[in-house]
């Protein structure tokens, strides 16, 4: 199927939305690698940005570049307005109920280890269980397992299917009056499952458990209400979610937040200083120390301008279609198998080629431009459970096409074309 058939005519949902518009939005898709149009299937990993974004980057330091918080000069004001419009932002994509709910941080790793480095200290204690699933990726398991080491406590681990999906079963077989904390990621990044968040929730609420959801990779496919969730925690990864890197953001109840002591110490995160003693900002900032990532967060909120720009019905829809796509494509491929085929997921395919190892897969493929991720995708454990060491993995975004697909097929064909298999 050509692009122009995808979208014409524009008889079903998915079609309304118009991915050859979408494209000229970011630049770096028009670019040439190895002298092959790029095709870039590693979104996972980090996504590519739409020229808004880039646009008031390059502004940002042409014309408002200043410390926030700080200064009472024009730049400084603008800076502060802009970077704090962000958080505007950011609190109305996820529906947050007070902007004081948005502490910017580095990145969803960051984020993580914000609540179990000072939520993690109050609650955890000798004897008690911190509750993850076999889906996480590293992030979302170290952290856990230092506090759980410093406090005496256990890491309790949900199992998974062969198709993977988390047993539900497992889940509310391990919440339990021991369990203080459950971190779960929403979408897991190694196989693409969505993981069912509100359901578990509200399963582990039924026993006061609060629950953090890893949404680094659930922002860039799915919308996210916080509200509507009812998580007590959530983090984003900025550039997962067609931002700068190195910001994310950490959304947390209020009352947590309030409950919750300083992460770092230092400028910002204060209202003031003796050497007796120091009086902590309020939220967001108490957990803000130091000059923050401004053109981050403020690149990031022009990343969100550009989604709610969008029909975000018909992008979920037309991912939907292109990730069947690709599993169809993908399946018809012999001695190829796919890692992962939970009933709900979003665009992430893991596979293996029987008889190649996934980093000549991936080395191949970048000779004929087509950029995917091979190796364990920083979720170790999840390799284990299937007992492979790695795999090649094809991450989509909206700006990818059924042409994105069948050259990723075409090279894979070529793959065996050299390995003979
Ligand atoms: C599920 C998941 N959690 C956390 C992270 C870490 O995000 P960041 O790069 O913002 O630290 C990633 C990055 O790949 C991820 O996929």
């Amino acid at each position: 199927m050509t692009e122009l058939e995808l979208i014409s005519p524009t008889k079903t949902k998915e079609d309304l939305f118009n991915v050859v518009s979408v494209r000229k939005d970011f630049p770096i898709l028009r670019i040439r690698v190895h002298g092959k149009p790029l095709i870039y299937l590693d979104n996972a990993a980090t996504s590519q940005k739409p020229q808004i974004v880039i646009d008031v980057l390059k502004k940002y330091y042409e014309e408002e570049n200043a410390n926030v918080h700080r200064g009472v000069h024009y730049l400084s004001e603008l800076a502060t307005q802009k970077y704090e419009c962000a958080r505007f932002k950011i609190k109305k994509f996820l529906n947050a109920a007070s902007e004081k709910e948005i502490i910017f941080t580095r990145g969803a790793t960051e984020s993580i280890n914000l609540v179990a480095a000072t939520y993690g200290k109050l609650r955890v204690h000798a004897g008690d269980e911190v509750l993850i699933t076999g889906l996480e990726h590293h992030s979302n398991i170290v952290p856990w397992q230092l506090l759980c080491e410093e406090r005496g406590a256990k890491l309790r681990v949900v199992p998974i299917t062969d198709s993977g999906e988390i047993i539900l079963e497992e889940y509310v077989r391990l919440l339990s009056e021991k369990t203080r904390i459950v971190a779960i990621s929403h979408v897991s990044n190694a196989l693409g499952t969505i993981n069912p968040v509100k359901k578990m929730i509200e399963l582990a609420h039924g026993h006061s458990i609060p629950v953090l959801v890893d949404g680094a990779q659930g922002v860039p496919h799915l919308k996210v209400d916080v509200q509507d969730l009812d998580c007590d925690f959530y983090t984003i990864s900025s550039h997962k979610v067609f931002g700068p890197t190195g910001f994310g953001v950490l959304y947390g109840k209020l009352n947590l937040l309030e409950s919750m002591p300083p992460y770092q110490g230092g400028g910002d995160m204060i209202r003031s200083v003796t050497f007796e003693k120091t009086i902590f900002n309020d939220l967001p900032y108490k957990f803000e120390a130091g000059t923050p990532h401004i053109e981050g967060a403020i690149g990031m909120g022009a990343a969100i301008d550009y989604i709610n720009a969008l029909d975000w019905n018909a992008v979920e829809a037309y991912e939907k279609k292109l990730l069947n796509y690709a599993t169809n494509a993908l399946s018809e491929i012999d001695d190829l198998k796919i890692i992962g085929m939970a009933k709900e997921k979003a665009g992430v395919i893991s596979f293996v080629l029987e008889g190649v190892h996934p980093h000549d897969i991936g080395t191949i493929l970048d000779q004929e431009g087509v950029a995917i991720r091979t190796g364990h995708h920083c979720a170790q454990p999840v390799m284990d459970r299937f007992g492979i060491p790695a795999t090649a993995r094809a991450s989509l975004a909206f700006y990818n096409t059924t042409a994105d697909i069948d050259a990723l097929v075409n090279g894979i064909k070529k793959v065996k074309e050299l390995f003979h298999v």
